[in-house]
């Protein structure tokens, strides 16, 4: 068992730093956001994700985990050294490493004789010689350690990974690390840094090229007469592709997939390669979005100005509160610069958002109502009663981009339905 650091208790590091206490090291979680330490060592986590408060709270009881504000001595005491920081979208959609290089300074004068700074936060190729450079110490070894993690899952995804990626030029320092995850059963990974920070981008810029592959193909349905449920299930079948991660919706969104595919397409052209393909999953995610803002337009006339619209869901997808880079706000920026009054409802965000009416439950969202849009798939609103809500609404037009509800008995109860592909 090793004592460990993380830096950065957000997503990413708050799981990190929990999950390694699970398994069995003791664990310092840092950060620069007093509030935040203070709350994490009160047992709070300012985060929704599913048995994170849980395990933090047992292995604060444990002591095995332990939450301090900023750096100091007691980082000398440790082993390995996790780097979870913001790695922001630069203007020109490239990876900004300011963080990461902040980090890597104020670790300096702590880092104990053959310590590893393993970083697993999402940087671009030849971040760990950054790192390298700016430690410039021979016996202190830097890891690239990415993370797989999906929000809402976090906790099960780091503790059953598909599995685990460590690159390094020390193959020594590589299985130091790979050794940490040794009560883990999953496939260990062990190649060269470049690679290790490779796969990450690769594996995100895979799944939203399947999605935007998902979701053109649902356009086609809507062209063709096809069911878009029965054609993802035919093709889903087919091990070579695999069914999951093959629901359309409004498009894809997250702290990651947008910031990343970018910044891909930025790592490859400073190297000299035109990555079109990713650039046109860019691109038709982005008509992804305005497809869904036709839909709404079509259902109410052709003509948003002055239409109230029920917006419910707003995060970027069910089972987590982050709005970062949400379909759903992408949406109704759009309707709202298109005149439609927005009411909107989820169940986990309560700060209310500029110009829009924020409704305490979906009924009061929905209440004269033009047109009802479901945007996020929380299964509370593949309850709701079409009948009741009929009664509430303006008119019965039911726009849903998460394919949740069951169309015909919206139709039924008078409804015009429209899904992605169906
Ligand atoms: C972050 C990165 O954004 C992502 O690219 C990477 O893959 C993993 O880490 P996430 O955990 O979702 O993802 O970020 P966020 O929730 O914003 O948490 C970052 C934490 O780092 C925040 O708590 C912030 O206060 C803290 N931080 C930021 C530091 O401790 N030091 C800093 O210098 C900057
Ligand atoms: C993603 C990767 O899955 C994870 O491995 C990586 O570490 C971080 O980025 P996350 O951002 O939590 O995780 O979101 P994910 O569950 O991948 O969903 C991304 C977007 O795709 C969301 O907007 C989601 O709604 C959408 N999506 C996902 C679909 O529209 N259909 C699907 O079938 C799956």
């Amino acid at each position: 068992m090793a004592q460990v650091c993380v830096v950065g208790a957000g997503y990413v590091g708050l799981t990190t730093a929990s999950c390694l206490a699970q398994i069995g090291h003791t664990v310092i979680g840092i950060d620069v956001d007093s509030a935040k330490i203070e709350a994490l060592n009160k047992g709070m986590i300012p985060i929704v994700e599913d048995g994170l408060e849980s395990i933090t709270q047992q292995m604060l009881a444990t002591r095995r985990l332990t939450f301090q504000l900023g750096y100091s001595e007691t980082i000398s005491s440790c082993e390995f050294i996790f780097l979870c920081v913001p790695t922001p979208q630069d203007e020109d959609g490239s990876a900004d490493l300011t963080y990461i290089r902040e980090a890597a300074k104020s670790l300096s004068p702590y880092l104990a004789s053959k310590s590893v700074i393993v970083n697993k936060s999402t940087v671009p190729v030849g971040s760990t010689l950054v790192v390298e450079e700016i430690v410039r110490r021979d016996d202190i070894f830097v890891v690239s350690n990415p993370e797989f993690l999906r929000e809402g899952s976090a906790v099960h995804d780091f503790l059953h990974p598909d599995r685990i990626v460590v690159g390094s030029s020390n193959k020594q320092a590589a299985q130091r690390v790979a050794d940490l995850y040794q009560s883990i059963d999953a496939p260990v990974i062990i190649c060269d840094p470049a690679s290790a920070e490779t796969i990450k981008y690769a594996a995100n810029a895979f799944l939203a090229t399947k999605l935007s592959f998902a979701n053109a193909i649902a356009a086609l349905c809507e062209h063709v007469g096809a069911n878009i449920d029965d054609v993802m299930e035919g093709i889903g079948q087919d091990k070579r592709i695999g069914n999951q991660f093959l629901k359309p919706g409004p498009g894809w969104g997250g702290s990651c997939f947008p910031k990343d595919t970018r910044a891909l397409v930025k790592i490859a052209e400073s190297a000299g390669y035109d990555f079109e393909l990713l650039r046109g999953v860019i691109d038709f995610n982005e008509i992804q979005f305005d497809r869904i803002v036709n839909k709404v337009r079509n259902a109410v006339g052709g003509n948003l100005t002055g239409k109230q619209i029920a917006v419910l869901g707003l995060t970027f997808k069910a089972y987590t509160n982050d709005l970062r880079d949400s379909p759903a706000l992408r949406i109704v920026e759009q309707l709202k610069l298109q005149g439609a009054t927005i009411n909107a409802y989820d169940p986990t965000v309560a700060n209310p958002l500029p110009q829009t009416n924020f409704c305490a439950t979906s009924i009061d969202a929905c209440a004269s109502a033009d047109a009802i849009l479901i945007a996020t798939e929380w299964p509370e609103f593949a309850l709701l009663n079409p009948t009741a809500i009929g009664k509430i609404v303006r008119s019965k037009h039911m726009i849903d981009a998460r394919n949740i509800l069951d169309a015909d008995l919206w139709k039924s109860a008078g409804f015009t339905y429209q899904g992605v592909g169906r």
